[in-house]
């Protein structure tokens, strides 16, 4: 399975503190824990001994090193995944084969990033991350009830802001969509001049306004927007969406701001996505089938470029997860 070779967000840095902490990712049940250098490790949350969640034990000191304790028979694990105390038998040395399966992590933009399998594809880029004049704040996680390639869509979607946003990213008055340029990047492509009229842009935004927005899709399901508001000289902001396939039908969803707003209070900041983000979320779980259909069965028109590029990518990607081909 691709997917499983592409780093996925699966926590955010802030909530796993010790551990052990419950995630899920590609239908797969994981357990994060930090050792002893404040390293996140992960695991497949499941003890090699006799099935029981991992995740429901804690983290132990053994002999001068942090490792995981399962809560059944308390087993230890390493850091690496390997065993290294079978309580009731405390003079034998467990073999390779009594390892916990261990995957790789990382950490970024916030978030804990885990991949099941090995592979080549870098963790989805998002520069602003970086950018000293923007200041940065996680929003969500936002658990939603349909695919991780629904939500990248909704998130790619120009045409939707005068219905769903109404009073805030559009109006419905104005619903055109003017023509936009969609084209192929190394991660998937960036759609460019697409401009919407919006009465309540950001939190700081007094008046409505011509809002210059560009998308990026850097990875299956992640994308970043940047927008400039016309009438807020200098006002910038940068959203990267960051999705957690937990399942087919559900997902787990990131908003990244980095924001040149350095008053707004981050309660304000995250209030302003939140509203945002639940005008959206009822109408995404309303549409059928969750799974995004790759094969046809939904009908285009011209402010759909960037949905149907990102079909298009999924397809030449082999990218199923979440998707009817
Ligand atoms: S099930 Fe984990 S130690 Fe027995
Ligand atoms: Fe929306």
């Amino acid at each position: 399975m691709v997917e499983a070779t592409l780093w996925h967000p699966v926590a955010d840095s802030s909530a796993l503190t010790d551990g052990p902490l419950a995630a899920r990712l590609l239908a797969h049940d994981l357990v994060l824990w930090r050792d002893d250098t404040g390293c996140a490790r992960t695991f497949t949350d499941r003890c090699p001994h006799r099935g029981t969640r991992l995740s429901l034990g804690r983290v132990v000191q053994h002999e001068g090193r942090a490792s995981l304790e399962c809560p059944y028979h308390g087993w230890r694990f390493a850091d690496d995944g390997a065993c290294v105390l079978i309580a009731s038998q405390p003079s034998f040395t467990p073999p390779a084969s009594h390892a916990a399966c261990a995957h790789e992590v990382q950490e970024a933009h916030g978030l804990v990033w885990v991949r099941l399998q090995p592979g080549d594809t870098p963790l989805p880029a998002f520069e602003a991350e970086t950018d000293p004049q923007l200041r940065k704040l996680l929003c969500g996680p936002y658990d939603v009830a349909t695919s991780a390639g629904r939500i990248v869509e909704n998130f790619l979607d120009l045409s939707h802001f005068g219905f769903v946003h109404d009073g805030w990213l559009g109006e419905r008055a104005q619903p055109q969509t003017p023509a936009y340029t969609v084209q192929p990047t190394p991660t998937g492509f960036v759609a460019t001049g697409c401009r919407a009229w919006q009465p309540q842009s950001n939190r700081l935004s007094t008046e409505g306004s011509w809002v210059d927005y560009r998308y990026e899709l850097t990875a299956a399901f992640s994308a970043v927007l940047t927008k400039l508001p016309q009438a807020q000289d200098g006002y910038r902001d940068v959203i990267g969406l960051f999705v957690c396939p937990l399942d087919e039908e559900r997902s787990r969803v990131w908003f990244r701001l980095a924001v040149t707003d350095h008053d707004s209070s981050d309660d304000a900041l995250r209030a302003f996505q939140h509203t945002i983000f639940t005008q959206d979320q009822p109408v995404l779980e309303s549409q059928q089938p969750r799974r995004l259909p790759l094969a046809g069965g939904e009908v285009h028109c011209a402010a759909d470029r960037s949905s149907a590029a990102y079909r298009r990518f999924l397809i030449e990607r082999g990218i199923r997860f979440g998707a009817i081909a």
